[in-house]
C-alpha cells in the first residue's frame, strides 16, 4: 500500500479561525478526517504531521517511512532553504499544496523553495486541493508503491 505524509507548516494548526476569508472555516482536523476518508477509497495509508517549528518538519523527513509526501509549508514555502534540502534528500516525490494561490497574493509569496522540485503543485482550491493531490497520487502510484 503506498504510504502518504501529510506534513502541515506552521499556523495551519489554526485553520478553521485563521484569516477565514482567506483559508476558509474548515478546522486542519476536518481536512484530516476527509483526507483520511478518501485516502481509504483510494487504497492509501495516509499520516498526518503538523508543526509550527522548521527543524521539526525536516526530522519528520528524515524518518523515511513514507513513499509520497504531501506537504502544504505554509510561510516555510518562501524562504526555507533547508525545508527544500531535506525534501531533495529523502528522495521521495512530492505534492504541493497551498490552500490559497500564493502566486494571486503578496509579491513576496512568489518567491518559493520548493516548486521546481515539486512534483505537481495545487493551490487555490482550498481544502478540496488536498483530496485531488491524493487522487492523483493514487493514478500515479496505484495502491503498491
Ligand atoms: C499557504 C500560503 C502561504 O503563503 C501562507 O504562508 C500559508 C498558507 C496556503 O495554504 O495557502 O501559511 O501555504
Amino acid at each position: 500500500m503506498t504510504r502518504v505524509l501529510v506534513l502541515q507548516g506552521p499556523n495551519l494548526n489554526l485553520l478553521g479561525t485563521r484569516e477565514p476569508e482567506i483559508y476558509g472555516h474548515d478546522t486542519l482536523d476536518a481536512i484530516h478526517a476527509r483526507m483520511a476518508a478518501r485516502a481509504t477509497e483510494l487504497g492509501l495509508d495516509v499520516a498526518f504531521f503538523q508543526s509550527n517549528h522548521e527543524g521539526a518538519l525536516i526530522d519528520r523527513l528524515h524518518e523515511r517511512d513514507f513513499d509520497v509526501v504531501v506537504i502544504n509549508a505554509a510561510g516555510y514555502t518562501h524562504t526555507s532553504v533547508a525545508l527544500r534540502d531535506a525534501l531533495l534528500a529523502v528522495h521521495r516525490p512530492f505534492w504541493e499544496v497551498h490552500l490559497s494561490d500564493p502566486w494571486a497574493r503578496d509579491e513576496f509569496r512568489k518567491t518559493n523553495f520548493i516548486h521546481d522540485i515539486a512534483t505537481a503543485t495545487i493551490a487555490g482550491h482550498g481544502p478540496a486541493g488536498y483530496i485531488e493531490a491524493l487522487e492523483q497520487i493514487a493514478t500515479r502510484f496505484g495502491s503498491a508503491a
